[in-house]
C-alpha cells in the first residue's frame, strides 16, 4: 500500500471518529467522496459482472474476512463484503442483520 493511500486512509478515519458525518449517505457515496467511484470500480462507472474486482478493492483497504472479527471470519471463503454491506443501498452506520440470511435468531 502506498504512503499516499495510508495517509489518506488515516485522515479519513480521524475525520470519521472526530466529527459528525452524513449518516444518510450510502456506503458508495461515502467512499466516492473520499476516493471517487474508481476506488471500487475498474472503469470508475459500473460494476464487474461477478463483483470480484469490487471485493478485491474492499479487501485492499479493510483486510480480508479472515483478518476481521468472528462474525466476519465465519463467512471467509463463502461471501463477498457486498453480500452483506449492500454498497449502493445501505447507509453509513447501518449494520447488516444476521436474520437477512439465518432464521435461527442468531446475532
Ligand atoms: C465502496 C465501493 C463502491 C464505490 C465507491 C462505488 N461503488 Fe458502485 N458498486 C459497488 C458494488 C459492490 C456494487 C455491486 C452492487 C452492490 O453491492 O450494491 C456496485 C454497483 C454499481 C453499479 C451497477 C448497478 C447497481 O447498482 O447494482 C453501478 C452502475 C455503479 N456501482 C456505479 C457507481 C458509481 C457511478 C460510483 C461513484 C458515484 C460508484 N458506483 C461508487 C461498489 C462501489
Ligand atoms: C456475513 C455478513 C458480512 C460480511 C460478508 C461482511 N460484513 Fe462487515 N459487518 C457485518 C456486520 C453484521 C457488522 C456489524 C458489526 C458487528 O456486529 O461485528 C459489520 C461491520 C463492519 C464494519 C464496521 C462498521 C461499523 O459500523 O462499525 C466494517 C468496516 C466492515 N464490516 C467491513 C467489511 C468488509 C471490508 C467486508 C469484506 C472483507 C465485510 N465487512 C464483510 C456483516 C458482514
Ligand atoms: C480506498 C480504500 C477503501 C475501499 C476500496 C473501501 N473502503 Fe470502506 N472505508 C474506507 C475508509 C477510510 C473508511 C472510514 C474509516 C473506517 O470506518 O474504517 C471506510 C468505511 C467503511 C465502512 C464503515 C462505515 C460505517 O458504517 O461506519 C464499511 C461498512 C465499509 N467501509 C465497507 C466497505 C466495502 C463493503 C467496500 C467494498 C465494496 C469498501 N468499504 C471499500 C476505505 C475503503
Ligand atoms: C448475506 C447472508 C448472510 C448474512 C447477512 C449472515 N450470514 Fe452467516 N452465513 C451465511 C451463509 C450462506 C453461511 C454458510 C452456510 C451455513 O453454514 O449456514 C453462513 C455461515 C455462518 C456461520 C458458520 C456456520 C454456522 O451456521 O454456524 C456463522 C457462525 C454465521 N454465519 C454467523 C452469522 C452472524 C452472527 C451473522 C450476523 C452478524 C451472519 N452470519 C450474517 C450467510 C449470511
Amino acid at each position: 500500500m502506498s504512503k499516499f493511500l495510508l495517509s489518506a486512509l488515516f485522515g479519513a478515519a480521524v475525520a470519521l471518529s472526530s466529527s459528525a458525518f452524513a449518516a444518510d449517505q450510502t456506503l458508495a457515496e461515502f467512499h466516492a467522496d473520499m476516493g471517487g467511484c474508481e476506488s471500487c470500480h475498474a472503469d470508475g462507472a459500473s460494476a464487474s459482472a461477478d463483483g470480484a474486482f469490487e471485493f478485491e478493492q474492499c479487501q485492499s483497504c479493510h483486510g480480508s474476512l479472515a483478518e476481521m472479527d468472528d462474525k466476519h471470519k465465519a463467512h471467509d471463503g463463502m461471501m463477498m463484503c457486498q453480500d452483506c454491506h449492500v454498497t449502493h443501498e445501505m447507509n453509513v452506520g447501518q449494520k447488516p442483520t444476521c436474520d437477512a440470511c439465518h432464521d435461527d435468531g442468531r446475532q
